[in-house]
């Protein structure tokens, strides 16, 4: 090829790279839409499954939680948000096979901090709030993989201000049984309808047609 000349890639090295090219995108199409093979009806039943094991969580700890605040007050009952609070949610998951956990973007409990998708959802759950939706009519879906991610916000109820609520709320004892396991506590402060935290799931999506 004579010096000077501009270098053109000939027709049937262009026809490669698009050969090439297209044979890319497909691989790469085929490996993000696992999704794809995933209908509505599936993840709507899936989104059911992980709504009741948040219900089954909230009222079997709510009920522990009011029978140990009766018989123990509100320093007994931290030991059960504590240590009966996995228990529940580990029983929930080897029963019904939805992996059920509490989050929040201020936290007590570091185990229970938000990963960056959960931490997104929260802030969009209180956006959406603050533009006058109920936090009742809310919930975040996600497809990772073959499991089903899901959301739901768990706003603060008359109850819980005992022991996240503002300072002249919390008994001086509980205060003090709360320094002590968590010196770094960060979910106290929140006022009555505020977002405390949420639910959050994963459903296996595979099997549930
Ligand atoms: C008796 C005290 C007490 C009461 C009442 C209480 N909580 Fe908690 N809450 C705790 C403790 C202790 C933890 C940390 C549990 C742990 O170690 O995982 C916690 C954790 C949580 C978490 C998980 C995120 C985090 O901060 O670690 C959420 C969400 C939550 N509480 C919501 C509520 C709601 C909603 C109510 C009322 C319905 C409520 N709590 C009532 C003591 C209480």
């Amino acid at each position: 090829m004579p010096s000077g000349t501009p270098t053109r890639p000939s027709p049937r090295r262009v026809h490669t790279i698009r050969f090439g090219l297209a044979a890319v995108s497909l691989a790469l199409i085929s490996s993000c839409t696992t999704w794809a093979s995933f209908d509505q009806k599936q993840i709507d039943l899936a989104s059911q499954r992980a709504s009741t094991a948040a219900d089954l969580l909230f009222q079997r700890l709510s009920g522990e939680l009011s029978t140990a605040m009766t018989n123990g007050g509100p320093t007994a009952a931290v030991l059960v948000c504590k240590d009966r609070a996995p228990e529940i949610a580990a029983e929930i998951e080897s029963t019904t096979g939805v992996d059920i956990e509490r989050t929040a973007l201020r936290f007590r409990n570091t185990a229970n901090a938000p990963d960056e998708w959960e931490a997104e959802m929260m802030a969009a759950f209180a956006a959406r709030r603050m533009n006058g939706e109920e936090w009742k009519d809310m919930s975040a879906t996600r497809i990772d993989g073959e499991q089903l991610r899901w959301m739901r916000p768990i706003p603060l109820g008359p109850m819980c201000a005992v022991c996240h609520g503002e300072d002249a709320q919390i008994a001086q004892d509980t205060r003090r049984a709360l320094a002590e396991i968590y010196p770094n506590d960060n979910a106290v402060g929140f006022r009555d309808g505020e977002l405390r935290g949420a639910f959050t799931a994963r459903v296996p999506l595979t099997g549930a047609r």
